[in-house]
């Protein structure tokens, strides 16, 4: 039995969804979306959760209407700008992994503003990987390490060494992964981080995602005997 996770990923899908079953512009399901977050933030905190990873916009997001990025980007920056102060009340860390080169400049302040000011909370660690692709990750990680070890060969890279130059460097990998939104696939998120993670699928598009959601979640979780490759008769002999 695995009690609750130390770090959960999210993949919040299906907001375009909920927005088309009410007659509505997909915006305003990201912006349904995004309101829900704030409480499944909350919750977690409630639960002692110490690492909340988001999947907000992908490497491959960009291939949606102009309009629709624009939306996203628009509601990125009142996030950033509205809800720090409320975050840094809270005790949120926040924290925001991708490739941030992408954005515009003044979107590249704002996100370092946020980290900064909420850089000494330590409630919860809230993730947004934005413009964020794990392949991406795991490349830019090997650049980073050789970059920073001139003349080694590749070769001499472990695995340690690797994932120290990840984005998520510091950070237990995640123990669950929750995607909303009826597809069971991880669309390039933390590639290498989840290794071992539990994955939970449900049909609830994120919109509906409420508290009672996120518990059935950690319900289905408490449940999984988590092995790491060994048999569940040692796994279980460790826990007596
Ligand atoms: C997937 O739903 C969701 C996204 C691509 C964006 C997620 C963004 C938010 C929840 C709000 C913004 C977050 C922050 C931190 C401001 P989809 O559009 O793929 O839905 P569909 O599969 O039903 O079309």
């Amino acid at each position: 039995m695995s009690a609750f996770p130390r770090h959960l990923a999210i993949i919040m899908d299906g907001n375009g969804r909920w927005a088309k079953k009410r007659l509505l512009p997909r915006q305003a399901g990201h912006l349904m979306g995004a309101n829900g977050l704030k409480r499944i933030v909350k919750a977690c905190a409630g639960h002692d959760i110490k690492y909340l990873t988001i999947f907000a916009f992908s490497t491959e997001n960009w291939r949606r209407p102009p309009e629709e990025v624009s939306a996203l980007m628009s509601l990125f920056i009142q996030y950033l700008t509205r809800e720090v102060k409320d975050m840094a009340e809270q005790g949120v860390r926040l924290r925001i992994i991708g490739n941030r080169e992408a954005f515009d400049p003044p979107l590249q302040r704002l996100i370092e503003q946020a980290e900064s000011v909420t850089a000494h909370n330590t409630r919860i660690n809230l993730t947004v990987a934005a413009n964020y692709g794990g392949q991406w990750d795991i490349l830019h990680a090997a650049q980073t390490w050789s970059q920073a070890h001139p003349g080694q060969p590749l070769t001499a890279m472990t695995e340690h060494d690797l994932a120290a130059h990840l984005s998520t460097a510091g950070m237990p990998d995640p123990d669950l992964l929750i995607r909303t939104g009826g597809e069971s696939r991880i669309s390039n998120f933390l590639l290498w981080q989840m290794a071992y993670a539990e994955f939970y699928f449900t049909d609830i598009l994120w919109p509906d995602f409420d508290e009672a959601a996120l518990d059935q979640a950690l319900t289905w979780y408490g449940s999984r005997v988590r092995r790491f490759g060994k048999t569940d008769e040692q796994v279980l002999g460790e826990s007596v």
